[in-house]
């Protein structure tokens, strides 16, 4: 199998962090870029300096030129700033907009068949104006989110549970905010219902728990918010795609009359595949949770109404 080209915009916490993950699973050759002149191209070399001990065989560079990431295979777009405490992602937007248009512009030049996976906040508006900007079809630009917010949730089951997180799933769906809608009907522990081993104001108070757990880690930290999990989630889409797995994973994708939603991002199960999105999945949703759905999708549609306007 020919080596995949990977390109990761954004060297700092998220972007190196998915770079380590891509290489020591041996996803393909990494270009790192990044805006700060010797940053990619320092940790680009650190992480082959890695490889013999880890053992991983992958060609690690940086650049800040992006005649570099030609004919990528996946570009993922992890620039632009963190919260820091007291914001909320969606403070970012003035921010992370322009960077985020000028990314894209510039790397679909070199990489016209690439598919997009977007990490940049406010996550469900940039991956709308990454599809804006490139032109490119639904199947090939991708946000992550569900696939963290999921991988919280079951990190918090599991830590309740005293179980193993290899028996927990969970479905996450929504916007990348405090309105992402966390499904417990949908969370199971080898096949059971969360719903039949816990009771329901444990389930409340984790179904809480993971709606701010961005936040958790911000106040922790206090100078950026979370990577290793972060970077881990966008590493498990690449992984799917690279790899045709056909993963059923969480992801923000715009949405064209699935759930009733029509023309913004929206976090949905989704089909993972190498053409990118392969299908989207419609579960049955309680009228609450439908209610849930549509108050996150007005969150995502203000955002993105901001961003149109920001364009005017
Ligand atoms: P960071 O500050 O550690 O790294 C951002 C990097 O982007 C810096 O190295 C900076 O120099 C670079 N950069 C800025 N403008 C650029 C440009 N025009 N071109 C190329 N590189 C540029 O931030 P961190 O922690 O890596 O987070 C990055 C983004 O990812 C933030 O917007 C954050 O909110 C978001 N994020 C999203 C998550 C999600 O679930 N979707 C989870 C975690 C972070
Ligand atoms: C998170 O959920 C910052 O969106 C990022 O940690």
């Amino acid at each position: 199998m020919d080596r995949k080209k990977i390109t990761i915009v954004g060297a700092g916490h998220v972007g190196a962090h998915a770079a380590l993950w891509a290489a020591t699973k041996e996803l393909g050759d990494i270009v790192l870029v990044d805006i700060v002149d010797g940053v990619p191209q320092g940790k680009a070399l650190d992480l082959m300096e890695a490889s013999p001990i880890e053992d991983f065989d992958a060609r690690i560079t940086g650049t800040t030129d992006y005649k570099d990431t030609e004919g990528s295979h996946l570009v993922i777009v992890t620039a632009g700033l963190p919260r820091k405490p007291g914001m909320s992602r969606s403070d970012l937007l003035a921010a992370n907009t322009p960077i985020v248009r000028s990314i894209v512009e510039q790397a679909i030049k070199y990489s016209p068949e690439a598919i997009f996976i977007i990490v940049t906040n406010p996550l469900d508006a940039m991956a709308y104006v990454a599809k804006e900007v490139s032109g490119l079809p639904r199947e090939r630009v991708i946000g992550m989110a569900g696939a963290l917010d999921s991988a919280r949730l079951r990190a918090f089951v599991a830590m309740e549970l005293n179980c193993s997180v290899e028996d927990v799933h969970a479905l996450v769906m929504g916007s990348h905010g405090d309105e992402m809608v966390p499904l417990a009907d949908y969370t199971t522990v080898a096949g059971i219902p969360v719903t039949q081993l816990l009771p329901k104001e444990r389930i409340d108070a984790i179904v809480e728990r993971t709606r701010k757990a961005g936040g958790e880690i911000v106040s922790l930290l206090k100078t950026g918010s979370a990577y290793y999990a972060p970077s881990a989630s966008v590493m498990e889409m690449a992984e799917a795609i690279i790899k045709d797995k056909k993963r059923i994973i969480p992801c923000s994708v715009y949405l064209q009359g699935e759930y009733g939603i029509e023309g913004i991002f929206l976090g949905v199960p989704v089909k993972l595949g190498k053409n990118g999105v392969e299908g989207i999945i419609e579960v049955r949703l309680t009228e609450e949770e439908r209610k849930a759905l549509n108050r996150s999708a007005e969150s995502v549609r203000s955002l993105i109404e901001e961003v149109r306007l920001g364009e005017g």
